[in-house]
């Protein structure tokens, strides 16, 4: 057989494909909310709830954010085709169903990126004969799958086919399972808006008109809001907030279950105040293979309020990887630039751009040293207007990349991480110059400027780099922000993680399980699944929750 090609993890802070992030990040929030593609599959081939109602056990896994490098997703799903794994004895069977939480591939959801980063991983691990019955897929999308405006799924999963060993059978971004013993599952695509379409609610309340008083509802959505909402005050939009208040006042039924990803890592925290279902479970499980995400931030206050002045009470109860580890990964962001390497090209490029532009340092404030040179420079660029322009415009984009909702940090730590790279690219154009005047060119303008551009491209490189690490480094250390960015850089491909579900009699039973370390090599055509790790990456039982049945009726 010929081995998949192997993508590695995408290189976030590579300048193009920072470009690209940025460029698909603007359209979809223009075009998918203008241009929705939820209500054009509403128009298109019906899609009915589906019901294991007449199972007496359920086996359902859950994987979300997978479809990055080739090897952690490959991992994964290594894990999760295996027939059963191990847990104390007992062997857990394979899921019935595996239910793809979101942001199923990266940087951004295409049908060529979805063919070389998750289905030849799927491929890889599946059995040249697969199981019959067929072990089903249902996938909803995330933010990732939504940036080619949902295309690429929709030709990825909703054409009642076969990935791997799996088979798909949705027509739509989201569905509905009516699980044995008085379970369901509500499998919603928020799109960027943490909200519904309104064909998707009513199409919910349709699927959901049996569902009777005490009932209980898994509710999987892309986003944890539970965490968002704290973090960003983010919240449930109107169809969303709609669709819950006809699950828990109209019909009475209780959700038990929170299922979401895009955070990468795994976290379990419960919901301990009176007003909602008492126990309710709210998992964070986004360890599919894209790299890691902190535990140590955000951090969490036990008390959130809500929109409407109601307050909520959760306690953290399981995390994973464990916050020192989080907190030691984060130090890596001190060699940014060598974690990097090309990131420094788009600083060497700015800050050689700032040298070019901004009024050069006075030669003769040279003589008394850096400092006073980067006085005088920063003088003559308040002196011209179209210098404050650049530098303005400068701040203006750092500001804006800063993490946070509260516009004071925004601003405060905008300014010191903008004005570091100004200063810093000041200091690569005094340095430039005193190169000159040291080699007898500074009156030679080609020469001289060549000597600036080498200086400014090569401290550029390094500089900006360095700053940008500690800038992420401080920030996510000390400020709890910029997790996302600070471990982006990383491109960690350990710690991922995955769900396996019990739905029977007694309730639901979950267990998480994580992998440590990605396996270093593999081998090809061994028997039951063609791709095999050679080292051990055996999954292991990072949490375990159960959910007691509904009441007898
Ligand atoms: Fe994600």
């Amino acid at each position: 057989m010929t081995a998949p090609e192997r993508p590695d993890m995408v290189g976030w802070y590579d300048p193009a494909q920072l470009l690209r992030t940025g460029l698909q990040t603007v359209l979809t929030e223009v075009f998918a909310t203008r241009a929705d593609y939820r209500l054009l599959l509403a128009l298109g081939e019906p899609q009915e709830p589906r019901s294991f109602a007449d199972r007496e056990v359920f086996w359902m896994d859950y994987v979300s954010d997978t479809g990055d490098g080739w090897r952690p997703t490959t991992a994964v799903l290594h894990a999760l085709a295996r027939t059963s794994i191990a847990v104390d004895g007992e062997a857990l069977p394979r899921g019935d169903l595996l239910l793809m939480g979101g942001d199923q591939v990266y940087p951004a959801g295409s049908i060529a990126e979805y063919e070389a980063r998750l289905l030849a991983p799927m491929r890889a691990v599946s059995p040249p004969e697969p199981p019959s019955p067929r072990p089903l897929l249902l996938a909803i999308p995330g933010n990732h799958d939504w940036y080619d405006g949902l295309v690429g799924f929709v030709s990825t999963f909703a054409q009642k086919g076969s990935l791997g060993m799996w088979s798909t059978f949705q027509t739509r971004s989201y569905h509905c399972l009516r699980l044995p013993h008085r379970h369901w599952l509500v499998a919603v695509d928020v799109q960027l808006q943490c909200d519904l379409d309104v064909p998707q609610r009513r199409w919910f309340e349709s699927a959901l008109k049996e569902l009777r008083e005490g009932d209980h509802v898994i509710v999987a959505l892309a986003e944890p809001t539970w965490v968002f909402r704290q973090q960003y005050a983010k919240d449930h939009g109107p169809q969303m907030r709609s669709l819950l208040r006809y699950i828990t006042e109209e019909r009475r039924a209780r959700v038990v279950l929170w299922l979401a990803g895009d955070l990468h890592h795994y976290r379990r925290m419960e919901r301990t105040d009176e007003g909602a279902t008492p126990g309710a479970q709210y998992v964070t499980s986004g360890g599919g293979g894209a790299f890691l995400h902190p535990t140590h931030t955000p951090s969490l206050q036990r008390l959130q309020r809500g929109r409407r002045g109601e307050t909520r009470r959760f306690r953290v109860s399981a995390e994973y990887p464990t916050r020192p580890v989080s907190l030691a990964l984060a130090r890596r962001n001190l060699a940014f630039p060598l974690l990097n390497l090309r990131f420094g090209f788009a600083t060497a490029a700015l800050y050689t751009l700032l040298s070019w532009l901004l009024p050069q340092p006075d030669l003769g404030a040279i003589d008394q040293g850096v400092g006073p040179a980067i006085q005088r420079g920063l003088v003559q660029v308040a002196e011209q207007p179209s210098a404050i322009s650049l530098v303005v415009l400068l701040l203006v984009a750092v500001v804006y990349f800063t993490d946070s909702n509260r516009t004071a940090y925004r601003v405060g730590a905008g300014l010191v991480h903008g004005a570091s790279h100004l200063a810093a690219a000041l200091a690569a154009t005094a340095a430039g110059l005193w190169c000159a005047r040291a080699l007898g060119v500074q009156h030679d303008v080609v020469a001289r400027r060549g000597v600036m551009i080498a200086a400014s491209g090569l401290l550029g490189y390094w500089l900006g780099g360095a700053i940008m690490g500690v800038y992420l480094f401080v920030s996510v250390r000390v400020f709890h922000r910029h997790g996302n960015e600070a471990f982006s850089s990383l491109r960690e491909e350990g710690w991922k993680n995955f769900l396996r579900l019990r739905v029977d009699a007694s309730g639901i039973s979950l267990w998480a399980f994580g992998l440590d370390r990605m396996p270093e090599r593999w081998t090809v055509g061994a028997w039951p699944l063609p791709q095999q790790p050679a080292a051990s990456a055996e999954p292991r039982v990072i949490d375990a929750v159960k959910i007691a049945a509904p009441a007898a009726e």
